[in-house]
């Protein structure tokens, strides 16, 4: 079949990819640039571990939560110019905009989040495999079905939806539409991140999948 066969190629295209799953510390060690850690515990600590004047307070899992859905480029585009009490910078001009991203992912996955922390300004951070994308999240309904969720590995459920195409369906996940959260409910995962991991709820336990 024609949908089918879309399918199996956008998995081969995927199993091409070598992932790399370098881990952040790992990363940080390697250049010069301080962790977002260091970052946090030299300068927005000051602010952030006790909510000074409204600040998102670490930890504070519904603070960040609300901000977090922006997604870590406006998140730190924001932390970079300022806003409202927020310093530009966190009041220190000589963090890079690096380092800020670190800081910020560093604060979110202290309050619940779990991004991955940008490794350098050159290197994307390393793409999630479709199936490492629906273990973590996906699979918080889409395991069960929850409120009509397409339960993965489901052709009978999955197959009409597919018939829109592949492309309509990542424009619908980033979207978000009924229960279906924008981006599966997590802000940082990118498009292509997205696109694999359907591809792999729609293969699961058909086809062997990588
Ligand atoms: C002088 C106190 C102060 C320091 C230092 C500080 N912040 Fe903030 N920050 C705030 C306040 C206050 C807010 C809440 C601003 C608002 O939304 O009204 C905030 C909000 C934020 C937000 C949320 C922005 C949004 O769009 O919702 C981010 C991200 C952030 N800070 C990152 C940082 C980072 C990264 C550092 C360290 C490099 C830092 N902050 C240092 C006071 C501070
Ligand atoms: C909070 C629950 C929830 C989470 C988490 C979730 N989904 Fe969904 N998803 C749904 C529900 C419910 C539907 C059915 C929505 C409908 O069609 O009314 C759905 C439908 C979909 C569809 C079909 C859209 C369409 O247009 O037919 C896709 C694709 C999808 N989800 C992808 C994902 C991906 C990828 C993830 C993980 C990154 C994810 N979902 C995480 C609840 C969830």
């Amino acid at each position: 079949m024609f949908v089918q066969a879309r399918v199996l190629l956008a998995v081969s295209a995927v199993a091409a990819v070598a992932i790399t799953t370098m881990g952040a510390q790992q990363a940080s060690a390697q250049g010069k640039e301080r962790s977002g850690k260091e970052v946090v515990e030299a300068t927005c600590g000051s602010c952030h571990s006790t909510g000074a004047n409204g600040a998102p307070k670490i930890g504070d899992k519904n603070a960040w939560a609300k901000r977090a859905s922006q997604g870590l480029s406006s998140l730190t585009e924001h932390a970079l110019k300022g806003i409202r009490q927020m310093p530009s910078h966190g009041g220190n001009p000589n963090l890079s905009d690096l380092e800020i991203g670190r800081a910020v992912t560093y604060m979110v996955n202290q309050s619940g989040g779990d991004w991955v922390e940008p490794r350098s300004k050159t290197a994307k951070p390393a793409e999630r495999s479709g199936e490492q994308v629906v273990k973590a999240q996906c699979s918080k309904c889409h395991e069960a079905g929850t409120n009509g969720a397409p339960k993965i590995g489901d052709r009978e459920a999955w197959t009409p939806r597919f018939s829109k195409g592949l492309d309509t369906l990542v424009r619908s996940a980033i979207g978000g539409h009924g229960g279906m959260p924008a981006r599966g409910g997590k802000a940082d995962l990118s498009d292509a991140e997205l696109r694999k991991a359907i591809t792999y709820m729609f293969n699961k336990g058909t086809v062997p999948v990588k």
